[in-house]
């Protein structure tokens, strides 16, 4: 089986972590980004990873590599320049199956994609979107559905006000190829305003499905999903902690330090006697001078912040010195 993933965003929200490096691998908790969805694709059986690129794509293959020894092959498409989210589909179109699943790569989630497929064969659909059910819907498009599973609407990022709770689009699509016929070539297309309102009526199904899922494209919920990673929300091959704790390799913690409730001490990362660090991660090679505090906050790689300051709901970017 083979999987498209959407990987042309920027992260601009996610600044200053991501002005270095890409969304798709900055590190959660212990590894990529990338890695918890190539994880999760592979467990439904996927072996054939499409990534569509657009932002330093270099940096991507450079930290994935092209896989296919453990786990599902990996290869690289790059739009000359942002096709949107339809647009980039149709310039892999050459790599495509007759059948894909077609991902949002900026989700962290173990939706039961296979009862997705399997939806997608039973009903005879040309796309199938799985649905995530939300109080608050106006970041995300808003899909209506009949008993049926047949999309009645498809409403890309409603006005606020104009809905409460609802299912929405958790951008995790099966795809028959046909679908793309109706793409003009090398032009942006938006398959979430252009496409799937076009095709309700015409094969468009949605399915909701039952699991964990989290876009993680803003600060606060970069700490949440590394939270729920380690406490076990989500099922990832991570090891669950209830103390939300993770330390990584090769770190130096002086056992006069407090480490959490809640932490990610990166690879290599110093904390020095009579600091404090909690409800914070720190990606990797950060070091905590003595009885420094470091509360609700993200550390770049390398960050390090001098003997008793205190860092509170910060973000922090690479190598920033706190004094
Ligand atoms: N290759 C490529 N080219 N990828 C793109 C492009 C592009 O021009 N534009 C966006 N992407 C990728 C992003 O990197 C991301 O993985 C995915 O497509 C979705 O784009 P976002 O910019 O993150 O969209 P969103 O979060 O505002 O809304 C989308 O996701 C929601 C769920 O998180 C929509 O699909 C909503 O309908 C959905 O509810
Ligand atoms: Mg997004």
């Amino acid at each position: 089986m083979q999987a498209l993933v959407l990987v042309g965003g920027k992260g601009t929200r996610l600044r200053p972590l991501t002005t270095d490096i890409p969304k798709p691998v900055l590190t959660l908790v212990d590894r990529p980004f990338l890695s918890y969805m190539i994880e999760w694709l592979a467990s439904h059986g996927v072996d054939d990873i499409v990534f569509a690129c657009g932002f330093l794509p270099d940096q991507l293959e450079e930290v994935l590599g092209n896989g296919g020894v453990d786990g599902p092959r990996l290869s690289y498409v790059v739009e000359p320049e942002a096709f949107g989210t339809a647009g980039a589909i149709k310039f892999a179109e050459d790599h495509l199956e007759d059948r894909f699943f077609a991902l949002n790569g900026d989700v962290l989630t173990d939706l039961d994609l296979t009862s997705l497929w399997n939806s997608h064969t039973e009903r005879g659909a040309s796309a199938s979107l799985g649905l995530y059910p939300v109080d608050d819907p106006t970041g995300y498009g808003l899909v209506d559905l009949d008993e049926g599973g047949h999309v009645l609407d498809f409403h890309e990022k409603p006005e606020p006000g104009h809905a409460g709770a609802g299912l929405i689009n958790a951008g995790t699509y099966v795809l028959d190829k046909s679908v793309l016929e109706s793409v003009a070539p090398g032009q942006k297309v938006s398959i979430e305003r252009e496409v799937f309102p076009a095709l309700v009526g015409n094969g468009l199904f949605g399915l909701r499905l039952d699991g964990y899922w989290k876009d993680i494209g803003l600060p606060d919920r970069f700490s949440e999903a590394c939270w729920d990673i380690i406490e076990g929300r989500v099922m990832t091959a991570v090891e669950t902690n209830q103390e939300g704790i993770f330390i990584g390799k090769d770190c130096e913690i002086d056992p006069g330090a407090r480490v959490g409730p809640r932490a990610v001490i990166g690879d290599r990362s110093k904390i020095a006697s009579g600091a404090e660090v909690n409800g914070s991660v720190l990606i990797s090679d950060c070091e905590i001078g003595e009885d420094a505090s470091v509360r609700d906050s993200i550390l770049s790689s390398g960050v390090k912040v001098a003997s008793n300051s205190r860092v509170g709901d910060a973000v922090l970017g690479k190598n920033e010195v706190v004094r």
